[in-house]
């Protein structure tokens, strides 16, 4: 039985319909199972027979972070620290999600899964604590580092542009930090994929779409499919900014840009071009 966590987040809302559209034996749980509560992890998993968990759940506020540190550590490290004590007791294997933002993005090429992390914020410094915190708790575990991620629930960019681009005629976006959107969807069709394969070996993944970008790429072309599908009718202007003229409270890496040599050699994962997932994310939007 897969027992999949945070299934009303982003990701995990992804997750949940290709496990039942795959009609997949899983149950699910959110806040209703607190992560942080080992009492409450312990009585629900007590009677069920669980040998796969995916842990979707989060503290996934990263601006807020710097201002509630405790509750993200909670949250991100001690969350995952319980959820591979109860992997170890259930004998299950664990799929657990971290973030590029364990890297401080100073390097100039793709970070690969090996490369030193040096997180510069608190959100990154909490989840790359939840890694430490299941590498050294269970043998059994696969951690994937994903980055931008967008789908059909939860805030996040693709969403924040469709609403400015109803509100506003000029648009700043930098242009001067680098990475790879990823679509839900996507991810959670890997995630499947590694609980197929079922392999002997565990480790550590990153995964996003393909393609190199900077953040106001992104927004152009999210505009461009905007456009096309008619989810807006209005002329905007992106303009494109350095960092340095975007002041936010948190630091972010300048460079997200991840390898995805390794999961793509140990499970056969075809990855998809970051045009054309986003292309089927917004054509997804004009039905709903
Ligand atoms: N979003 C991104 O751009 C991004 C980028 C890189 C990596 N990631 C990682 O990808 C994963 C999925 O992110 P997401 O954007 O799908 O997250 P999300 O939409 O914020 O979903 C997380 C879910 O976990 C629940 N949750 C929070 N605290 C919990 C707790 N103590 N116990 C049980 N459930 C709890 C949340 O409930 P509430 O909503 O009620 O709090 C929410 O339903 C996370 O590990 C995140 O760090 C995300």
């Amino acid at each position: 039985m897969i027992w999949l966590i945070g299934n009303r987040g982003m990701l995990g809302s992804e997750v949940e319909f290709l496990l039942i559209r795959q009609k997949k034996n899983y149950i699910t749980t959110d806040m209703e199972v607190d992560i942080t509560d080992m009492g409450q992890l312990k009585g629900f998993t007590a009677d069920k027979p669980v040998s796969w968990i995916i842990n979707c759940a989060a503290y996934t506020a990263v601006d807020k972070a710097e201002d509630e540190p405790a509750l993200a550590f909670k949250i991100n490290a001690e969350g995952p620290l319980n959820v591979a004590q109860i992997a170890i007791k259930k004998n299950a294997k664990l799929i657990h999600i971290s973030t590029d933002y364990v890297f401080d993005g100073a390097k100039e090429g793709a970070y690969l899964e090996t490369d030193f992390p040096n997180p510069i914020n608190m959100y990154g410094k909490s989840k790359l604590k939840g890694e430490k915190n299941i590498t050294e708790t269970t043998k059994a575990y696969f951690i994937i580092r994903t980055a931008w991620l967008y789908g059909k629930n939860g805030n996040n960019f693709v969403r924040t542009m469709l609403r400015l681009f109803k509100e506003k005629s000029e648009i700043n976006v930098v242009a001067d930090q680098w990475g790879s959107p990823t679509y839900a969807y996507d991810l959670a069709e890997a995630i499947i994929r590694i609980i197929e394969v079922n392999p002997v070996t565990s480790g550590l993944y990153n995964f996003t779409n393909e393609g190199r970008i900077n953040w106001h790429q992104f927004a152009t072309e999210i505009y461009n499919l905007a456009r096309i599908e008619g989810l807006t009718g209005r002329s905007v202007r992106l303009l494109p900014v350095e960092t340095s003229q975007y002041p936010t409270k948190v630091k972010r890496p300048v460079n997200s840009f991840l390898s995805k040599e390794k999961i793509l050699r140990d499970f056969d994962i075809s990855l998809k071009p970051w045009k054309e997932s986003l292309a089927r994310f917004m054509s997804t939007l004009k039905l709903s």
